[in-house]
């Protein structure tokens, strides 16, 4: 059983929880996920680290109910227990295998949307560990669902926050934050995109233009998170990728958005899941990844 050590309201239905897990802390690095089970009966829900303590044993976690599963999440309180956290999983973020020398000599910068904040949090923070202070820019709908602004603040270069409806920081999406820094001529070498896929979309769209090479985190396509279920098949380039076991992240300027987003709303039915299975045959498995 894996403990909950805190549990905190970071807005009106976005809870941030601290939970006891050393083994996947003692490993955890920025842009892996973990899988929990709330008991036995319980569906598997992947989820990106958000932060980690190797020292305490301790890996933090961030999520909005959005499914039974998740609800059932939020009504655990400190002191409840996890049936099961299994990871670290995926592959870790591309940058944490890069010579922090050439980092910084870089211009890095991160498009954080709404949830998709709380993992672009670890990896800025190990870039700051590493001497690398990378820009990022924070999109919320409104003032009430901006999260995590300080801790961001203090691990950010520059830290741009924007709210679509103007209430608070910039007004406009992400996308109009990356054109006015550019526009005002700010030259990024790198961005790094995470968030509802259909911003990754559109800021692919914008950094292609901009000629700005993107990373994008495929998270929001995982349903079992070991290879086995299919859900997250998607294309890059010309070949079949899974998140779970080839990414999460992705080269964003290849990936099929289109394709993953038709797929995700097929894959949501036992009609569309039968339809994807016949038409994909072996490849609509990743495999596990393990068993080689
Ligand atoms: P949201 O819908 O509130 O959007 C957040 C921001 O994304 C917006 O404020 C806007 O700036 C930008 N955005 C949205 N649509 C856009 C568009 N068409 N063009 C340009 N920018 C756009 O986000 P939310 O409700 O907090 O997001 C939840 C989603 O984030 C879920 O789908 C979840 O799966 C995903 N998520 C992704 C990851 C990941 O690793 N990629 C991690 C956590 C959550
Ligand atoms: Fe099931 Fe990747 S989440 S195959």
């Amino acid at each position: 059983m894996f403990r909950i050590l805190s549990k905190e309201k970071l807005s009106a239905n976005i809870f941030c929880m601290v939970v006891e897990a050393p083994r996947v802390a003692a490993n955890a690095m920025p842009g892996q996920f973990l899988i929990v089970r709330v008991d036995e009966d319980g569906e598997r829900i992947p989820l990106t680290i958000c932060d980690y303590d190797k020292e305490k044993g301790t890996v933090e976690i961030v999520f909005q109910p959005i499914g039974s599963e998740t609800l059932r999440m939020s009504l655990l309180e400190a002191g409840d227990s996890f049936h099961d956290v299994v990871g670290p999983l995926g592959r870790p973020s591309e940058l944490t295998e890069k010579d922090p020398e050439e980092l910084k000599k870089m211009k890095i910068v991160y498009v954080a949307g709404g949830v998709g904040t709380a993992p672009v949090y670890p990896q800025l923070k190990w870039l700051k560990e590493h001497g690398v202070l990378a820009d990022a820019i924070e999109g919320a709908k409104s003032k009430d669902i901006v999260i995590m602004e300080d801790k961001m603040k203090s691990v950010a270069g520059n830290l741009y926050v924007t709210t679509d409806d103007g209430s608070y920081g910039r007004s406009g999406m992400v996308t109009k934050v990356i054109q006015d820094l550019y526009d005002e001529g700010k030259r990024y070498d790198l961005c790094v995109a995470i968030g509802p896929m259909i911003m990754m979309k559109f800021v692919c769209k914008l950094t292609k233009q901009l000629g700005i090479p993107t990373i994008v985190s495929m998270n929001p396509i995982m349903v079992d998170g070991t290879g086995m279920c299919g859900a997250c098949r998607l294309i890059v380039g010309n070949e079949v990728k899974f998140a779970c076991v080839d990414g999460p992240e992705f080269d964003g300027h290849e990936v099929d958005f289109d394709q993953a987003m038709q797929r995700m709303k097929l894959y949501k039915t036992e009609e569309g899941r039968a339809m994807l299975e016949a038409q994909e045959a072996e490849t609509h498995h990743g495999g596990c990844g393990m068993c080689q």
